[in-house]
Order: structure tokens, then C-alpha cells, then sequence
């Protein structure tokens, strides 16, 4: 089995000092930085904008994997690009046209994810195949960290699974939400090859990021 990318998401990290814990989540073995941006419409919560990525840009070298969580959704494309978003994922209920979305974020010279909510059908992927480099399935509804994971979202992860393999694509398929030691192994042996944590990385404080993340990882 493949080692999982560890992607921290900085929505459970002390918010009064968000350069510090990036660069500590780096230092401890991060693979991702994964940013939730959320929008008080889209889901009921509001966190941060394009600004605050910037802000961060200098703090890590890794990639930049930004979660949109907005709607509209596209006239914000460029500028998480423009400041320093490598991947940019977006839920395909967040605008009109999914296909034109996906197109754009490759344009712009980011990756491209699509989201899957718990009840989004898997199908939403087929004809987006070509357009996409990561499927992010959501293992909570969106909108807030400490959520309890949603077991039956392991049998959506086998099925996109089968669905990348049987056509040889190689996405990233992450997983989304009450994300820990306790099930990460079950993430992985359904096919997910990134798992986003952020109460399981950021617990206990910075001297326990490297710990954590090792657990995530199955070392
Ligand atoms: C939920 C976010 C998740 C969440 C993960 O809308 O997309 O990234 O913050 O946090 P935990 O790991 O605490 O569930
Ligand atoms: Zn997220």
C-alpha cells in the first residue's frame, strides 16, 4: 500500500498566529497545506480569502491545496491563484458550469479537484474526467472542523477508485473530514492516496505535529 499525502488543514490551527503553525505542520513532515476557504453561503461558516493565502505563501514551499467552500465560485478563481493556490478544488454545486470551471483552474496553471459532497453522486465525475488532477471526497458535510467521519463515504472512495483505475487516471484521491489514527487505514485500503486532517495533526500543539502526521501516515 501506498504512503497517504498528508495534507493538515489549517482550520483547526491557532488562528492568531497561522504563518507559525505552517511553518511548523511543514517542518513536521506535511505534505499539503490544505486551506479551507468558506464563505458564510455556500456553507454556514466563514473563514478566509484570498489574502490570507498570500499572507501565508512565504511561510512553506509545499503545495498549496485550496479548498473552496463559495458560491459564485468562479470570479475568485484567479485570485487564489494569483495568490500562490497550487491546487484549486471546487464543489461542483457552486457554479453553473463544472466543466468551464475545471478548464479555467488548469488555464490559470493550477491543478484541478472537484469535491464530492456526502450525497453528490459519483457520476458528476464522468464526463469531467479529462479535466480534473484530484477528487476530493468530503467524509463530513462541509463547513466546520471536529466533525465525527461518515463511514459510507468508504464505499464512495472504493468506487471512484474503480472508476480512476479502469481508465488508468491517476488523480489524487483525497478524503475530507474526521480524518484520524482510528480510520486513515480504511481511507487508504479504499484507494484514497491523500487524506486531509486537521484536528488529528493539530492536536496537542506543535511538538506533537511530526508525531501525528507519522500516525496519519501508518509509520
Ligand atoms: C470541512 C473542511 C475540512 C475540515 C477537516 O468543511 O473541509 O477540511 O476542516 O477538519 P477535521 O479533520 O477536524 O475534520
Ligand atoms: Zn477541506
Amino acid at each position: 500500500m501506498t504512503t497517504p499525502l498528508i495534507c493538515p488543514s489549517i482550520l483547526a490551527s491557532d488562528f492568531s498566529k497561522l504563518g507559525e503553525e505552517v511553518r511548523a505542520i511543514t517542518e513536521a513532515g506535511a505534505d499539503w497545506v490544505h486551506i479551507d476557504v468558506m464563505d458564510g453561503h455556500f456553507v454556514p461558516n466563514i473563514t478566509i480569502g484570498p489574502d490570507v493565502v498570500k499572507a501565508l505563501r512565504p511561510h512553506s514551499n509545499l503545495p498549496f491545496d485550496c479548498h473552496l467552500m463559495i458560491s459564485p465560485v468562479d470570479s475568485f478563481l484567479e485570485a487564489f491563484r494569483n495568490a500562490g493556490a497550487d491546487y484549486i478544488s471546487l464543489h461542483p454545486e457552486a457554479g453553473p458550469h463544472l466543466h468551464r470551471s475545471l478548464k479555467y483552474i488548469r488555464q490559470l496553471g493550477a491543478k484541478a479537484g472537484v469535491v464530492l459532497n456526502p450525497a453528490t453522486p459519483v457520476e458528476i465525475l464522468d464526463w469531467v474526467m479529462d479535466d480534473i488532477d484530484l477528487v476530493l471526497v468530503m467524509s463530513v458535510n462541509p463547513g466546520f472542523g471536529g466533525q465525527s467521519f461518515i463511514d459510507g463515504q468508504l464505499k464512495k472512495i472504493e468506487v471512484i477508485r474503480k472508476k480512476l483505475d479502469a481508465v488508468g487516471h491517476h488523480a489524487i484521491l483525497q478524503v475530507d473530514g474526521g480524518v484520524n489514527a482510528a480510520n486513515a487505514h480504511l481511507c487508504v485500503e479504499a484507494g484514497a492516496t491523500a487524506m486531509v486532517a486537521g484536528t488529528a495533526v493539530f492536536k496537542g500543539g506543535p511538538s506533537a505535529y511530526a508525531a501525528n502526521i507519522k500516525q496519519l501516515k501508518g509509520l
